[in-house]
């Protein structure tokens, strides 16, 4: 049996893997190693059987022994510790949720319903870097897949809608903490039918603003407002989440050297770990709508053509109802007055699932199957 160690189980997207990993029985086709930056020599997770101490996650001997690795501990411990355990001569298969490594020539990125030729031809080739995408990359490649595959795609502009949980827990925490200051500011005029909204409102604007609004993982106020730049600023103009669209998403489609063009903003709003996205698409022909739901609805099991109804759309294609489901809606789909070759469409998707912990596990399989 493969000897897989798990680095970074405990922290959040760990242990959405985890959960997942349970779920589909996954331990019962590897030998798990549990690892620890913190805690060596403590006990490892309830996976249902006896798993052996927590090793060293530092230790380069005790990771060399392992066949396979997957981190979930994020990139600075991709940078400390990858170098040196490939310097050392270990030829294992890494598989990482950090970026660290996602655009090294040596590295695939993973999102097998999407790319599982790249990943098959990459491991024929020797290929033993495996890294997660992106999440917002991913769940619109889950979303509309089928029309990159039919050969569809001009471009795209993405305009995301992106959840506190990109930013991490304590970005998640502090978000339910400003929703409810907000509450507790204005909470007695709120609850007297008489109040003045224009007073309510003006309370809650001097409130966002003042020092005593809970800012502290987040650099600006979030709940009752939203951060229209994600990530560090590049020269280009972009920031970083934007420029990731086009490269991820060409690379994860193993075509770097013919690059569709992919460029939109990112927008961070106040909703927990659902990602959405409205995009503008260029085709490149004009197909019809029908077509293009039944093209988008068969390219992989998860994703879900939502008709552009407004009940059925309200209903579905929001991240309340996505939410801990690895569903990926699409909808709001129709052609736009720019010409019949302009569509539109807006999808949602779990990003600590498909966004981060999903392509990893299954990227496991495929080394098992
Ligand atoms: N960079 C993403 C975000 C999460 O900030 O939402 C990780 O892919």
């Amino acid at each position: 049996m493969m000897r897989v160690g798990l680095v970074g189980w405990r922290g959040m997207v760990g242990s959405v893997l985890m959960q997942r990993m349970r779920e589909e029985k996954d331990f019962d086709h590897f030998e798990p190693v549990f690892f620890t930056t913190s805690n060596p020599g403590g006990k490892g997770p309830d996976i249902g059987r006896d798993v052996p101490p927590l090793k060293d996650a530092r230790d380069i001997a005790e990771l060399k022994a392992m066949d396979a690795i997957i981190s979930c501990q994020g990139g600075d411990y991709t940078k400390e510790v990858y170098g040196d355990l490939r310097a050392a001569g270990w030829n294992g298969y890494w598989i990482d949720a950090a970026s660290t490594l996602r655009m090294k020539d040596d590295a695939i990125i993973i999102l097998d319903p999407v790319n599982k030729n790249v990943i098959k031809d990459g491991l024929t080739k020797g290929v033993k870097t495996y890294v997660g995408g992106n999440c917002t990359v991913s769940l619109m490649l889950m979303a509309i897949g089928g029309l990159f595959d039919k050969g569809l795609i001009e471009w795209i502009s993405p305009m995301t809608y992106q959840a506190a949980s990109g930013a991490g827990a304590r970005n998640m925490r502090e978000l339910i903490q400003q929703m409810g200051a907000i509450d507790s500011e204005v909470k007695a005029l709120v609850n007297d039918p008489a109040s003045a909204i224009l007073e309510i409102d003006r309370k809650v604007a001097e409130f966002i603003r003042s020092d005593r609004y809970p800012v502290d993982a987040w650099p600006v106020p979030l709940a009752g407002s939203l951060i229209p730049w994600i990530d560090v600023a590049l020269e280009s103009g972009q920031s970083k989440e934007e420029w990731k669209a086009q490269v991820e998403c060409n690379k994860i489609l193993g075509r770097s050297g013919n690059q569709i063009p992919i460029d939109g903003l990112c927008v961070r709003i106040g909703a927990m770990r659902c990602h959405s996205q409205a995009l503008t698409i260029k085709m490149s022909k004009d197909v019809p709508l029908d077509e293009i739901h039944a093209i988008i609805g068969a390219h992989n099991d998860w994703v879900k053509v939502v008709p552009n109804d407004r009940e059925i759309t309200m209903k579905d294609l929001t991240p309340a109802a996505v939410t801990g489901t690895l569903t990926v809606p699409v909808g709001r789909m129709r052609k736009l007055n720019m010409g019949p070759q302009y569509l539109s469409a807006f999808t949602v998707g779990d990003q600590l699932l498909w966004g981060a912990a999903e392509p990893l596990r299954r990227m496991l399989r495929i080394l098992i199957e």
